[in-house]
């Protein structure tokens, strides 16, 4: 009774890390769908994505466009998913970020800004002011998948709504919020 007792457990154990691997594997990985499937205006060069994490959904825009990469986290950290072309990284925050947008005289005109979870992090007036510094250094295009306040009233996407179209991604537990100029 005992020996079937902690076979079923094992096996349980087994199962169950198992499942937990691949979910972890296919989350950390793999770009999510929008940002392979949101068409990119042909006058970006160059991909920003703020909290870009191990660069997962730099894949799509890898060896088309330059690829800046913005995080807290220290660079000799960060086990990239992929070896990217050319990327510049930065361990910079966003309000870091948007006080260098602020201050510095950076064309943002043929660069596509992403996020995705990151935003929710900041306060509404965070997330304002990033949006307005980077609108005033010409970005023009944006997609950002972040929670929608329905679901998390605190973390959550705070920028004017009427700004963003919200593409439909049925499978997604996020939502896709995108400015996008062709
Ligand atoms: C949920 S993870 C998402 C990572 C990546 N975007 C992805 O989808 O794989 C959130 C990321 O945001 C970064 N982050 C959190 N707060 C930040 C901030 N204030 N400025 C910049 N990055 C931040 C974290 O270090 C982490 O890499």
């Amino acid at each position: 009774m005992i020996l079937l007792s902690v076979f079923k457990s094992a096996w349980f154990h087994r199962t169950l890390s198992k499942g937990v691997g691949k979910r972890y594997k296919s989350a950390d990985f793999e770009a999510a769908t929008c940002f392979h499937d949101l068409r990119v205006p042909s006058c970006v060069k160059q991909v920003l994505n703020i909290g870009c994490g191990a660069g997962r959904n730099f894949r799509p825009y890898n060896f088309l466009y330059k690829l800046w990469g913005v995080d807290v986290v220290p660079y000799h950290r960060i086990k990239w998913v992929a070896p990217f072309s050319n990327l510049n990284y930065e361990q910079l925050s966003v309000e870091q970020l948007t006080e260098i947008l602020h201050n510095d005289d950076i064309d943002l005109s043929k660069t596509l800004i992403i996020s995705d979870c990151v935003l929710m992090h900041e306060s509404e007036t965070d997330q304002l002011r990033f949006y307005f510094e980077a609108r005033k250094c010409g970005c023009r295009n944006f997609i950002f998948r972040e929670p929608p306040p329905y679901k998390h009233p605190h973390r959550c996407f705070k920028l004017p709504l009427d700004e963003f179209t919200q593409p439909h991604y049925p499978n997604d537990t996020m939502t896709v919020y995108a400015h996008l100029e062709y």
